[in-house]
């Protein structure tokens, strides 16, 4: 009888995946949408995503449909745009498709791998690796934050951590900052992250062409609540 440890498999897989990325040329030597280029994102996607589901919480990158739908309620101000999870950087490419520049962008990403690849990939971009649940301390301080692009996994993580990163959300934008973030909760919904009431959705809109269909919520500060005792 073969008996399969997936623990060892996962660990196994994901070093494969590693090895694939580690022999693919740096990401900056392919011209975009080439496939050696897309093979090591989706290799580096896939090597995190097995070593930590629940963080990255997708088995596949956003669709270029998808993070141009985020992209889009991305205000072209003076303030500062700071995106969650970025991953591959899918959305972040967007961003500045849409002409953000790279000067008022930052990026918070959890996993050092990710964050690796994205200082390659977008060298005028700031990359931060770090936790947003303690964003506040991330974050350059006395600057605005026009809008909040979030591709955090909010339904696959623990609660006490989802209601840490809303905290952060509550105490760094201001009440008319954008807060912009996707979830695979299709279903219309008035409130963001159907956990905590703070936030107030302005408008939302599905995207079919992204695996599985998400739906994009433009979210705004739905008043201050009383901060814990
Ligand atoms: C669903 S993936 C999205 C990646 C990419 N933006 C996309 O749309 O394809 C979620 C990303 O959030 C990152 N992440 C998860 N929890 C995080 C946290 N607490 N702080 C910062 N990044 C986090 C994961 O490492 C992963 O890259």
């Amino acid at each position: 009888m073969i008996w399969l440890d997936h623990a060892m498999l996962a660990r196994r897989l994901a070093g494969l995946t590693r090895r694939i990325a580690a022999r693919t040329r740096p990401w900056t030597e392919y011209r975009p949408g080439h496939h050696l280029g897309r093979l090591r994102n989706v290799s580096l996607f896939v090597g995190e995503w097995l070593r930590g589901p629940g963080s990255v919480g997708a088995v596949c990158s956003s669709s270029r449909w998808l993070a141009r739908e985020l992209a889009s309620h991305a205000p072209i101000g003076e303030g500062l745009v700071v995106e969650l999870g970025a991953g591959t950087g899918i959305v972040t490419e967007a961003l500045l498709e849409r002409g953000i520049s790279p000067g008022r962008l930052i990026v918070v990403e959890r996993s050092e791998a990710f964050s690796g690849h994205l200082r390659r990939r977008f060298p005028g971009v700031t990359v931060i690796c770090g936790d947003a649940a303690q964003l506040g301390t991330l974050l350059p301080q006395g600057l605005r934050i026009d809008a909040l692009v979030s591709s955090l996994p909010l339904r696959s993580v623990p609660l006490t951590e989802r209601h840490r990163i809303i905290e952060q959300w509550e105490r760094t934008l201001d009440p008319d900052s954008a807060l912009i973030q996707f979830t695979y909760d299709i279903r219309p919904q008035t409130r963001t992250c159907s956990c905590d009431q703070a936030f107030e959705v302005h408008d939302s809109r599905i995207v079919w062409a992204n695996l599985p269909p998400a739906r994009v919520l433009l979210a705004r500060h739905a008043g201050r609540r009383q901060p814990p005792q």
